[in-house]
């Protein structure tokens, strides 16, 4: 008897067991290793264990939350709670991370921390929630609800390392285009303009710099070469987050705000009221004024080919119909006495008509 009421407990602890690991968190597979973060830098994910081992550090009153783990997630959201407790004056806490994450490619997603800002973390979106609450038991819905959540603006992409080639997305309007660019740093001092070249026209997920025409570097690129990851639009305002083509750098990502012709830069993500106009506190931000590039005669080249090539389509095309009505005749002229390989031939001449141009719509990337 008290052997089957065993059996019981423990079965019913079985499916207990089983339910609470159902209902926990599953980390898409690519989260694993090293992955590019545009809010942290390089963050580390244990994608069996749902673990974030490093990167999102929080230092609260001197002391330090460093490992995190995924405790929940859904279709929208990763509910990441630290390892450790900490005393804040009295009681100790836990920290948790709502990411409300959306896939953006294969490689790439973007999120907001669904949290207000905590101001014992400098201003981090990050929840503080009492040990006596938490062992009770804590859920998404419970932790992930901010009075004063993230704006728009406020986003942050994930990308797989060493994938920025792969993660490619259009950028807003406002900035595709081919652009001359006058550049003012944080100490007023001003580059680039007349003659530069600002190319995101050629494709429309990559801006090209041309360090010919003017050499300042960049966002920290020595190619001169970004694509989107990802932008909002908000009001007038574009926020476009960037990744550095190159294979190594100390700058993965930089936010760039448009609003007409006018851009700001931030180093990695967006700042919250981020303006077009005006520098942020990253002394590395730069405001951009864009102006119509100047075509020269040199550079106007490409728009004379396409002249020759409409040119060259239309002789083509005069001689396939002049073709196709001598055919005709040819035909007539010996269709009372036909040869098998004179029948063969005209159906291969239409059968020719049927053929379709390629497809050009698979190229570039994608607009979300
Ligand atoms: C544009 O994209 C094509 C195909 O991805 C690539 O071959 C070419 O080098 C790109 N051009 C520029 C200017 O980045
Ligand atoms: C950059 O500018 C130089 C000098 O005008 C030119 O020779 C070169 O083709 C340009 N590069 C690209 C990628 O357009």
């Amino acid at each position: 008897m008290n052997l089957n009421i065993f059996a019981i407990r423990l079965f019913i602890s079985i499916i207990l067991k089983i339910d609470y690991i159902e209902c926990a968190c599953t980390l898409p597979t690519v989260l694993n290793g090293n992955i590019w973060d545009s809010r942290r830098g390089t963050i580390v994910f244990s994608n069996s264990n749902s673990e974030l081992s490093s990167g999102w550090e929080v230092s609260v009153l001197a002391q330090t939350w460093t490992i995190f783990n995924c405790i929940e997630s859904d279709s929208t959201h990763w509910l990441f709670q630290s390892t450790t407790s900490v005393e804040i004056y009295g009681p100790k806490y836990y920290g948790f991370y709502c990411v409300r994450y959306t896939k953006i490619t294969d490689y790439s997603y973007y999120y907001y921390l669904d949290s207000n800002m905590e101001v014992n973390a400098a201003d981090t979106r990050i929840s503080f929630i009492e040990e006596s609450i938490v062992n009770a038991g804590v859920t998404l819905s419970s932790v992930c609800n901010p009075t004063s959540g993230p704006s728009p603006e406020e986003f942050h992409v994930l990308v797989k390392k060493d994938r920025q080639a792969d993660v490619k997305q259009w950028f807003p309007d406002a900035l595709l285009g081919v652009y001359a660019y006058t550049v003012t740093d944080a100490s007023s001092s001003v580059f680039c303009g007349s003659g530069s070249v600002w190319d995101a026209c050629t494709n429309r997920t990559t801006i090209s710099y041309n360090y010919t025409q003017c050499s300042t570097q960049m966002f920290g690129s020595t190619d001169g070469e970004f694509y989107a990851t990802k932008y909002v639009t908000s009001g007038s305002t574009s926020y476009v987050i960037i990744i550095n083509a190159d294979s190594t750098t100390s700058t993965r990502f930089t936010c760039l705000a448009v609003s007409g012709s006018s851009v700001s830069s931030n180093s990695g993500s967006c700042v919250k009221g981020q303006s077009a106009t005006t520098n942020t506190a990253d002394s590395a931000s730069v405001v951009i004024s864009l102006s119509a590039y100047a075509f020269t005669s040199a550079s106007a080249a490409p728009s004379s080919s396409n002249v020759g090539i409409i040119v060259g389509v239309v002789v083509v095309l005069i001689l396939l119909i002049a073709g196709a009505i001598g055919g005709f005749i040819f035909y007539h002229k010996y269709k009372k006495k036909p040869f098998p390989w004179q029948k063969t031939k005209v159906q291969n001449g239409s059968e020719e008509n049927a053929e379709k141009p390629d497809d050009e719509s698979k190229a570039n990337g994608v607009r979300v």
